[in-house]
């Protein structure tokens, strides 16, 4: 089948797609959109997290199908090489930039908490991104780049002094 839809504000049809084919998979082998990672192919890490109708899904648990006359964001459209959106900015100054797999899902999550919530609580942030996994470091980082892109050390978030309490601390509902 065909799937028409529009992304990164582009319209844009992929052709032969089957009827189980994942919205991750045509972005990725259809489309050459790579930013959104498979990782686990079962919704549990986020990697591939992109925006459908500017809610932040799995893109490996979305059939490709659902996605027809809607609108997908993913991490290409954030930013370029030489213009990062302020979150990208934010993730480097911040030294949050950790692996390929994690960041893109990340950096989608984040944009999509600040556009909802410009000055979240470290809870907000935890909650948020609590679909987002990292297996390999902590999540501090992270935290002070989405305080950096909410409004830097002056944000609510920052305000209790940096990291105090949170050493190690991964969002809200995953352990590790
Ligand atoms: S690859 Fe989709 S949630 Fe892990
Ligand atoms: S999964 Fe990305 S740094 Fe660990």
């Amino acid at each position: 089948m065909r799937v028409s839809f529009t992304v990164n504000g582009r319209r844009l049809e992929a052709d032969d797609v089957w009827e189980g084919e994942s919205l991750l998979y045509v972005l990725r082998e259809r489309l050459g959109l790579p930013g959104a990672k498979n990782a686990c192919e079962q919704g549990e890490c986020g990697s591939c997290t992109v925006r459908l109708d500017g809610v932040p899904v799995c893109a490996c648990l979305v059939a490709a199908g659902q996605a027809q006359d809607r609108a997908v964001e993913t991490v290409e459209g954030l930013g370029t090489a030489s213009g990062l959106s302020p979150v990208q900015r934010a993730f480097v100054d911040a030294g949050a930039v950790q692996c390929g797999f994690c960041t893109p899902g990340l950096l989608v999550a984040v944009d999509e908490l600040l556009e909802r919530v410009p000055r979240p609580s470290d809870a907000d942030v935890r909650e948020a991104l609590s679909g987002n996994l990292c297996r390999c470091t902590g999540y501090e980082k992270i935290l002070e780049a989405v305080r950096l892109a909410a409004g830097g050390p002056d944000a609510p978030g920052a305000a209790a002094g940096p990291a105090a309490g949170e050493a190690g601390g991964a969002p809200a509902g995953e352990a590790g």
